[in-house]
């Protein structure tokens, strides 16, 4: 009976040959993609909304949306309406009121998140899960609330300006241009690397990324972007195997290296320095190596959260200063009433020397909305900010629509702020009277506050709900406090024909070759 069956089998069977066994594996290739899209475009649960014809298809059509957002999804908002399918399971809105509902407290983020990993641990930012985030909030919030930026940190923040001021002067003897961008990157490495190892990395002192870590943190980031919108690769980017054989071969994997063992560096320093260990350091709460009776934190998700925090300050900060001083240039009566209320408040002896207290700075009303209009015209944080949309679904626009559990929806800064029945008639013109009593063209005070208080409510510069931005005050207070002293120092203007300077629309703005002439003023 078995003789009979291998008989029969072998002498019927044929192996097929090698270009059969391609076409075969052409055919289900394309038999699978085919069926997905058709899938995607008729049956997926968010096939009722409008969108772009590849973006209902393929998810590979969000790498073009990511690239151009948020220009082009401004277009397709005009063009589909308040809520738009950008890829088969991800919906973008544009109406502002619909922020509490998709950022509440319970929604978890979508795998878009984890590739901004810098390590195989996922920091606070990375945690998906929102009781995985809301542990971990617990303990870092904390380490940035204002009461701890005061008590700890300004007066080392105060120095570092006075020192990059100096530095500015210096440099500008001669009235030549000034790479602005490049030597406000050096200053915001020397502040943080201050606040978190107790001494300033010396960035500004001797004009160069010393290290490379600037270098390193952006050549990561092209890899990072790449995964967000193609999650299945961050998995392949962490292999241990691929990590170990493949990848740390790259230029990217190098860079990672090269933050990771920048931070090495630094705690080592600390270790053996008596100075850095008497200080309290920025987050000394969470560091395992300060609490070993309590270690909330293993000296892997400290490295995490150190890193993901580096990234943050370096990049958020200099996309809001670059694009603040210039709003200012480029509107001359704003610029020069912002430097009378400076001047005027130095003059009356409300402005502290050498560098003017966080407090003081919240004192100057005009200042104050050509801060608020630039976070809102010129959000740092610039990309969609996805979120999974939780069971049982929404009801959203007044029930008229119904968004199935598991979707993923979010919005992208730059775009809600730019709701008119929010922000106003003329959203993407820069104009701060929009934040001041008496000039916003309300009828009366009482609307204005309610104009301010709605624009207030639904904005997302520092992001929307629990996983609002945990820097924000750290962030106030170095970008208010430097913006205050560069104008209370210098005349600042544009070199002749330097008005350009790049500026690329990554996830956060980013900008580079801002040049600027500085005189330093009589005083
Ligand atoms: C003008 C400067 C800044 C802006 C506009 C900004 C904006 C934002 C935004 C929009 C988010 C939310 C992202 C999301 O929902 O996915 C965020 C998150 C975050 N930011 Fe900032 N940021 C700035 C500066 C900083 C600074 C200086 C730090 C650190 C000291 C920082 C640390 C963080 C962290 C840790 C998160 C994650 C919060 C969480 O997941 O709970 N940011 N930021």
């Amino acid at each position: 009976m078995t003789s009979a069956w291998n008989n029969m089998s072998f002498s019927h069977f044929q192996l097929p040959d090698t270009a059969t066994i391609c076409y075969l594996g052409i055919a289900a290739i394309f038999t699978y993609v085919f069926s997905t899209a058709i899938y995607n475009r008729y049956f997926h649960p968010l096939a009722k909304f409008p969108g772009p014809f590849l973006g209902s298809l393929t998810s590979w059509y969000l790498v073009h949306v990511i690239c151009s957002v948020p220009t082009y999804g401004l277009e397709l908002h005009k063009k589909y309406g308040p809520i738009v399918r950008l890829a088969p399971n991800l919906l973008s809105f544009s109406d502002a009121t619909l922020l509490p509902h998709v950022y509440h407290r319970s929604a978890d983020k979508p795998a878009f998140y984890a590739s901004w990993m810098f390590g195989k641990t996922a920091a606070m930012f990375q945690s998906l899960k929102h009781e995985d985030h809301y542990a971990k909030k617990k303990l870092v919030a904390p380490c940035c609330s204002m009461t701890a930026m005061k008590a700890n940190h300004e007066r080392k923040i105060s120095e570092r300006i006075d020192e990059f001021c100096s530095k500015i002067q210096k440099k500008s003897a001669s009235g030549m241009p000034l790479d602005f961008s490049e030597h406000l990157r050096w200053f915001l490495t020397d502040v943080w690397t201050h606040l978190v190892y107790g001494e300033p990395r010396g960035c500004v002192t001797q004009d160069r990324d010393v290290d490379g870590l600037l270098g390193s943190l952006q050549g990561v980031y092209g890899m990072s972007a790449e995964a967000a919108v193609m999650p299945f690769l961050t998995p392949l980017l962490q292999h241990p195997l691929l990590r170990k054989y493949v990848w740390s071969h790259t230029k990217t994997f190098k860079h990672m290296d090269n933050l990771f063992s920048n931070f090495e560096k630094m705690l080592a320093r600390r270790k053996h320095d008596e100075k850095l260990q008497n200080q309290k350091l920025f987050f000394d709460d969470i560091d395992p190596s300060k609490n070993p009776q309590e270690p909330h934190f293993s000296p892997t998700d400290f490295k995490a959260e150190v890193i993901t925090f580096t990234a943050a300050t370096l990049d958020g900060v200099s996309a809001f200063i670059s694009p603040f001083l210039d709003n200012l240039l480029t509107h001359p009566s704003a610029h020069a009433r912002v430097v009378a209320e400076i001047l005027a408040a130095d003059r009356a002896g409300r402005l502290s020397s050498p560098v003017a207290t966080y407090d003081e700075t919240t004192r100057l009303p005009f200042f104050t909305a050509c801060i608020k209009e630039t976070l809102r015209r010129d959000a740092p944080a610039q990309t969609i900010l996805p979120r999974v949309v939780s069971a049982p679904g929404y009801a959203l626009l007044r029930g008229t629509v119904h968004v199935p559990p598991g979707a993923q929806m979010g919005a992208s800064p730059y775009i809600v702020h730019r709701d008119a029945a929010v922000f106003g008639a003329d959203p993407d013109a820069w104009r701060p009277q929009r934040w001041v009593p008496g000039e916003s063209g309300m009828m009366d005070a009482g609307e204005h506050d309610a104009y301010v208080r709605r624009m207030e409510k639904y904005g997302m510069w520092w992001g929307y709900g629990d996983r609002e931005c945990t820097g924000k005050y750290y962030a106030q207070m170095e970008m208010q406090k430097l913006c205050v002293e560069i104008f209370r120092r210098f005349e600042v203007k544009r070199p002749v024909g330097g008005e350009g300077f790049t500026h690329k629309r990554w996830a956060v703005g980013m900008f580079w070759g801002q040049r600027l002439v500085f005189k330093a003023r009589e005083r």
